[in-house]
């Protein structure tokens, strides 16, 4: 059966390792499955819910497609484009906020994280981002969405709000239920100063995250200083569990080297972290340093990246659109 893929990625600056191996690398496989229908969504309107710098928030954009056609993405192929410019995603995610429950949202685990003790002061737009989400899948009628394994939660409430959806108004697969795609093992790339904290774009040192746009030189002296414990590397994956820091280096080894955790274990057994650290470090530079060169380079023509957006939200427009006037006659507009 062919897929219809959708996924969306915030323009927030910093693009990091743990974007790429949760999420856009899968984007890539899915591009060249010549089977797939892919959509990949550049989510500014999801941005704003924290505050932005409106100049940087452009800038940032444009590091967004300008990484995903550098990591592989063929724009001739796939449908690459910005949320803010296709009015029916604001449009169906009030229509579909009038179909979700507080209940559901509630229990959403980002919102708290985000919104810190003071939940009072969180703006609205931050506690009802899944349902612009789930807006965003249903348009275009999404039957798979690969993402990191931190939007698990916010896939199963966009498939509960597409299910009552379709129970309310009584039309069976009106809304497609979309299936996550969630890489085993690797889903959730761990920051490089603390394995029990996800690498993220707005951790305060950039020595936590490898960004897409490091030199090799960044790159080694992260992976050098990243935090390590004082035993050699383990022998068994029991062990391994036991270890943050060695897992998720390990894990990101095993990711690039498309080996399993059982493969690498075998390989650095006994070693110690200096030997096996090398030996990352060139893994990941041979990775990521071809798509930061490319993403300087696409950088500099700005008027390409906006004929990709501009090409883009023609495509997305036409099919978004269609579904919104389905909705308006379901509704009764
Ligand atoms: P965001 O930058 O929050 O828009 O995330 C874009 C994509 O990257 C989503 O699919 C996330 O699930 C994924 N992602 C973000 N951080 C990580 C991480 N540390 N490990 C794995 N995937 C991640
Ligand atoms: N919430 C996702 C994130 O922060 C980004 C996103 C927005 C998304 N809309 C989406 C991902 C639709 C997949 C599908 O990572």
């Amino acid at each position: 059966m062919e897929k219809k893929i959708f996924s969306g990625v915030q323009p927030t600056g910093n693009l990091h390792l743990g974007n790429y191996l949760g999420a856009i690398k899968n984007f890539v496989d899915l591009n060249n499955d010549t089977k797939n229908e892919c959509i990949f969504c550049v989510v500014d309107l999801h941005a704003i819910t924290v505050s932005q710098n409106p100049k940087e928030l452009k800038s940032s954009i444009h590091e967004t497609v300008a990484t995903f056609v550098a990591s592989g993405i063929d724009p001739q192929k796939s449908i690459i484009f910005n949320q803010s410019k296709v009015s029916a995603h604001s449009e169906a995610a009030w229509i579909l906020s009038c179909v979700a429950k507080m209940g559901w949202l509630n229990r959403m685990t980002q919102f708290k994280e985000k919104a810190g003790k003071d939940k009072e002061k969180a703006n609205i737009g931050l506690y009802s981002y899944p349902v612009l989400m789930a807006a965003d899948i249903l348009l275009y009628d999404s039957t798979h969405v690969p993402v990191g394994d931190d939007q698990k939660q916010h896939l199963e409430l966009c498939r509960d709000i597409a299910q009552k959806f379709n129970n309310d108004f009584e039309i069976e697969n009106f809304f497609i239920i979309p299936e996550p795609l969630i890489k085993k093992g690797f889903s959730r790339i761990m920051s490089l100063k603390d394995g029990l904290k996800k690498m993220s774009k707005s951790e305060v040192s950039d020595l936590s995250r490898i960004n897409l746009t490091d030199d090799k030189d960044q790159i080694a002296n992260k992976i050098k200083k990243a935090k390590t414990d004082t035993l050699p590397l383990p022998s068994t994956i029991e062990e391994l569990e036991k270890r943050p820091e060695a897992k998720n280096l390990m894990g990101i080894y095993s990711s690039l080297t498309n080996n399993t955790f059982r493969k690498s274990i075998d390989e650095f057994a006994g070693k110690n972290f200096s030997e096996f650290k090398e030996k990352l470090s060139d893994i990941v530079i041979n990775e990521i340093n071809p798509i930061s060169m490319k993403i300087k380079e696409l950088l500099e023509d700005k008027v390409f990246l906006e004929k990709i957006l501009k090409d883009g939200c023609e495509k997305a427009n036409e099919i978004a659109s269609k579904k919104v006037k389905k909705i308006h006659e379901i509704l009764g507009f």
